[in-house]
């Protein structure tokens, strides 16, 4: 992985491995390493917090012997603090708590920058910014969900953009180095809704699995593209 991959601020496109095809998981992970990606949205969800069961640490363990790329791990788990150091051993760069799912978030946060890894936040579409900009200090991203998160291949929630924007706003008042992701619903029309709004790290699931993932993941770069400084 270059140096620059993971430094606050950089546009990633963020493939999320819920919309795979398991059954060639291994080879569709190639497949975007070589199209260029560097980092790999990884959902996983406990049937508790969100309705829908995905996978866990034996999946991100196997294929993290497989690729380099930077392993976003996005946990959909209640008190998701029980786990950070099962998925820090299994191979995660980053994780994700969501701030309605821990009773104490300020030490799940801690927790998870104790670790070494890097410190991520999310919000569900009704929970409001308000709520986490206590943490914002603590963080390396925040993770504006733009679904309910649960499944994949959702619409993109309108009122989000609002939500992006106002982020934006607070980071950049306050001069904070916190990347803003956002995850459901992302495609073709959305996609420069929410660079506009000032979201960096993009999370795809349907739009890069659907059809031929070389030029999907093309297409979405090229669009992002137009939203990043060339000589930053
Ligand atoms: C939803 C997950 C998303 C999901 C996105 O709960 O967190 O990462 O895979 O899927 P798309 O991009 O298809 O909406
Ligand atoms: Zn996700």
């Amino acid at each position: 992985m270059g140096l620059d991959d993971h430094r606050s601020g950089s546009y990633q496109l963020c493939p999320s491995i819920l919309s795979a095809d398991f059954n060639r998981l291994g080879e569709q992970i190639q497949t975007l390493e070589k199209a260029g990606v560097k980092w790999l949205h990884i959902d996983v969800m406990d049937g508790d917090f969100v309705p829908s069961i995905s996978f866990g640490m034996p999946v991100i363990r196997s294929i993290r012997r497989e690729s380099k790329m930077f392993f976003d791990v996005h946990l959909m788990v209640t008190e998701p603090g029980r786990y950070i150091q099962d998925f820090v051993d299994c191979g995660a760069d980053s994780i994700t708590v969501h701030a309605e799912a821990c009773e104490d978030l300020d030490r799940t946060l801690q927790m998870i920058r104790d670790s070494g890894v890097r410190v991520g936040v999310s919000i569900k579409p009704a929970t409001p910014v308000h709520d986490i900009s206590h943490v914002l200090e603590d963080v390396d991203m925040v993770l504006i969900m733009t679904v309910n998160p649960g499944f994949g291949g959702q619409k993109y929630i309108g009122e989000m953009t609002e939500k992006i924007s106002e982020l934006r706003e607070i980071i950049e008042e306050e001069d904070l180095s916190v990347d803003i992701q956002v995850d459901g619903g992302i495609n073709r029309e959305t996609l420069p809704v929410v660079l506009k709004a000032g979201a960096n790290l993009i999370v795809a699931g349907s739009y890069v699995f659907n059809g031929d993932i070389r030029s999907n993941v093309r297409e979405a770069t090229a669009i992002m593209r137009n939203y990043t400084d060339p000589f930053e």
